[in-house]
C-alpha cells in the first residue's frame, strides 16, 4: 500500500497543477502543530518567490482545488499554510484496506533479495555470559525484520569454535588425563563415543586452561594442540568433536529460551577449508602483501580521517586469526547463498575488525560491489548503577543467571497477583520475563549502552514489554467478550481518541520502513509504546461494549482487533509473544 503520506502528497501537487503552478511544491509533512491540523504543506510558501505573488494567495487557489471529501479540515492560513486533517472516510477507507492485505499493506522493499545476519557468536565451551544477550536479541529482531519485509533470510550463530580455546581444553585435558587413545598418535582404532567431560567439567576446564595461559610451557602445548586440530590430528579432531557434542546442546537449549532460532549453526571451523585456497588466490594476485614476515591485506583510504591498519590475513607463525576466518566465511557465503546483504551483528568494540574485513572483501572481491555489508555494533549493557555488571564475587555473570533472576522476579509477582491458574505460571510467567528482557534492551537505540533495571523493566506501567503485553491482553479479553470479529470493517472514527488511533495506526508501514533502514528495533518499540497509549486511551473513553448502537460497536471492535493484530505483528518482530492472561 502507498504511505499517506505519499497519497496525499500527490493529491496535493496535482491541485498545484491545476491551479496553475508546479507540482514540486505540493510536497506534504506531517504537521510540527498537532493541536492545528494533521498534516500541512508549506509550498505556497517557496512557490510565491517563483511566481511573485502572494503566498496566501497560492495557497488558497490550491485548496480550492483540493478534494473535499478526503479532509475534515483543509484551509489556507496566514501567511501561506495549508493546514490539513483527514477525513473519517478516508482513514476508513485506508484502514480497511490495511485490514485486509497481507502484512498490513506493508511494502516488501526486500522482495527478491536475501540477507544473512550473523549475530549470537556464542564460543563453544565457554558458558553464555551477559554480553551474548544484546547480538541475540538484536540480531534476532533485526532477521524477523527483514524477513518480514520480504529479504529471504538466513540466521547464523557463527560460532568461535576453532581458536586457541580448542587448544588451551586440549592441552588441559592431556594434563589431566594423558592416557586417553586421543592423545596417542599410534592409535588407530575407533575412539569412545562417550565424551571424556562432561558440560559442567568442561565449564571449569576451559578457565583453568585459560588461567595458564601465562605459564609460558602450557602456553607452547596449547598453541601447538591448536595448530595440529587446524592441520587435522585424527585424536585431537575427536576431543573437538567431544567438546562440540557437549556444549552444543546447551547453547540451543539457552538460545531456545530466549526464543533466538538460527538457520545455521556454522562456525569458524567450518571456515577452515576455505583458508588454503583463499590465501593463496589473494597472495597471487597480489591483494595480500608481506610485512614483518606476516601476510596482510592494506586497506586505508585516502579518505579515512583515523589510521586503518592492514587486515592481517597470515600472521607470521603462519596461523589463520579472526579476520581470516571471517573473510574465508564470506567466500562460503557468497559460494553457498550470494546474498544481497551480510549484517554482523557484534559489541561496537569490533567496529574497527569488521571495517578491515568489509574493505579487504570488496577490495578483493570476495564480494560483489553492491553487496551490502553492515556492522551493528551495539553498545553494552550495565548494572543498574551504571557501571559493568558484575557478579558479587567481581566475575561475569553468565547469561542463564540473568535469565533466571528476571524470571524469578517476574514469577513472584505472577504469583502474588494470582494473574493466572497454576498450571499456567510457568507458561505465563516465561513469557513476560523474555518481554521485559526484550524490549528492556531492544527499546534502546543498538548503539548506546543501557542500564538494566530488573524492576524497572518488569513493571506493568510505563515503556516496558510487560505493559505492551499487558494492552494486547486486554485487548483480547475485549474481542473475547465480543465474540466473532474478524470479518468486521473499520469505520469512520467517532470520537477524537478513535481517529488518534486510527492515525497512530497509519504509520505502521512507514515506522517498518525505518526500522529496516535504520537497522533500528528500538523504531518498533516506540511506535508500539505510542501504539498501545493511544489504543489504551480509546479503550477509556469509550464504552465499547457497553455500546448499545450495534453498528457503532462492530466499528470499535474492529479497530481494536486492526490494533492488536498490528501490536502482535510488531512483537513477533521484537521476539517475544502476549500470553493469554495477565
Ligand atoms: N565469537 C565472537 C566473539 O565472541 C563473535 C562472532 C561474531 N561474528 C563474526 N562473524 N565475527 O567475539
Amino acid at each position: 500500500m502507498n504511505k499517506i503520506l505519499d497519497i496525499i502528497t500527490a493529491k496535493m501537487q496535482q491541485a498545484f497543477i491545476d491551479a496553475g503552478y508546479d507540482a514540486s511544491f505540493g510536497r506534504v509533512t506531517v504537521s510540527n502543530r498537532p493541536d492545528l491540523c494533521e498534516y500541512q504543506c508549506n509550498g505556497a510558501l517557496s512557490a510565491a518567490k517563483q511566481y511573485k505573488c502572494a503566498p496566501i494567495a497560492i495557497a488558497n487557489a490550491v485548496v480550492e482545488k483540493l478534494d473535499a471529501n478526503d479532509y475534515s479540515l483543509v484551509e489556507a492560513v496566514m501567511p501561506g499554510f495549508i493546514n490539513l486533517k483527514l477525513s473519517g472516510g478516508f482513514l476508513r477507507n485506508y484502514l480497511d484496506e490495511m485490514r485486509t492485505s497481507p502484512d498490513f499493506g506493508v511494502e516488501k522493499v526486500g522482495a527478491g533479495k536475501s540477507a544473512v545476519v550473523d549475530y549470537g557468536g556464542a564460543n563453544v565451551a565457554k558458558p553464555l555470559h551477559i554480553g551474548h544477550l544484546r547480538p541475540a536479541i538484536i540480531g534476532e529482531s533485526l532477521k524477523r525484520l527483514h524477513k518480514f519485509m520480504g529479504y529471504d533470510t538466513i540466521g547464523d550463530v557463527h560460532l568461535g569454535d576453532w581458536g586457541l580455546q580448542m587448544g588451551l581444553i586440549i592441552a588441559e585435558l592431556h594434563e589431566r588425563q594423558p592416557e586417553l587413545p586421543y592423545f596417542d598418535p599410534d592409535f588407530t582404532g575407533d575412539y569412545p563415543a562417550e565424551s571424556p567431560f562432561t558440560l559442567t567439567e568442561l565449564e571449569e576446564i576451559y578457565p583453568t586452561a585459560s588461567s595458564k595461559k601465562s605459564d609460558p610451557v602450557f602456553a607452547e602445548k596449547a598453541h601447538t594442540a591448536t595448530y595440529e586440530l587446524q592441520q587435522g590430528r585424527r585424536g585431537y579432531r575427536a576431543i573437538w568433536d567431544h567438546i562440540m557434542g557437549v556444549s552444543l546442546p546447551d547453547l540451543r537449549r539457552i538460545y531456545g529460551v530466549l526464543d533466538v532460532h538460527f538457520e545455521k549453526w556454522l562456525g569458524e571451523s567450518d571456515a577452515d577449508p576455505y583458508i588454503p585456497a583463499m590465501v593463496s588466490d589473494l597472495k597471487e594476485r597480489g591483494i595480500a602483501v608481506q610485512s614483518e614476515g606476516a601476510w596482510v591485506i592494506p586497506v586505508a583510504e585516502d579518505t579515512d580521517k583515523k589510521d586503518v591498519p592492514p587486515m592481517i590475513l597470515v600472521k607470521s607463525d603462519g596461523s589463520a586469526i579472526y579476520a581470516t576466518t571471517d573473510l574465508a566465511t564470506m567466500v562460503q557465503r557468497m559460494q553457498d547463498w550470494n546474498p544481497d546483504k551480510m549484517l554482523y551483528v557484534t559489541d561496537k568494540r569490533q567496529n574497527l575488525h569488521f571495517e578491515q574485513v568489509f574493505r579487504a572483501a570488496k577490495k578483493s572481491g570476495i564480494v560483489k560491489a553492491e553487496t551490502e555489508l553492515q556492522h551493528v555494533g551495539h553498545g553494552t549493557m550495565n548494572g543498574a548503577d551504571g557501571k559493568p555488571f558484575k557478579t558479587r564475587d567481581g566475575g561475569v555473570l553468565r547469561l542463564e543467571t540473568l535469565i533466571s533472576d528476571m524470571t524469578d522476579f517476574v514469577r513472584s509477582k505472577v504469583v502474588e497477583n494470582k494473574i493466572v491458574g497454576e498450571d499456567e505460571v510457568e507458561a505465563t510467567t516465561a513469557k513476560i520475563a523474555l518481554a521485559a528482557l526484550k524490549y528492556g534492551d531492544l527499546s534502546n537505540q543498538p548503539t548506546k549502552d543501557y542500564n538494566f533495571d530488573l524492576e524497572r523493566f518488569a513493571a506493568f506501567e510505563g515503556n516496558t514489554g510487560p505493559y505492551i503485553l499487558y494492552t494486547i491482553v486486554r485487548i483480547k479479553s475485549i474481542l473475547a467478550r465480543y465474540g466473532d470479529w474478524k470479518h468486521l470493517s473499520i469505520q469512520e472514527p467517532a470520537n477524537p481518541e478513535a481517529k488518534e488511533l486510527m492515525l497512530t495506526i497509519t504509520k505502521f508501514g512507514p515506522t517498518m520502513e525505518s526500522a529496516l533502514s535504520n537497522l533500528a528495533p528500538n523504531m518498533i518499540c516506540a511506535y508500539i509504546y505510542e501504539l498501545a497509549g493511544t489504543a489504551n486511551k480509546f479503550y477509556h473513553e469509550t464504552p465499547i461494549l457497553k455500546e448499545e448502537n450495534e453498528q457503532l460497536k462492530a466499528g470499535y471492535i474492529a479497530l481494536m482487533g486492526l490494533t492488536k493484530e498490528i501490536l502482535e505483528t510488531c512483537i513477533e518482530l521484537l521476539g517475544f509473544e502476549a500470553p493469554e492472561k495477565m
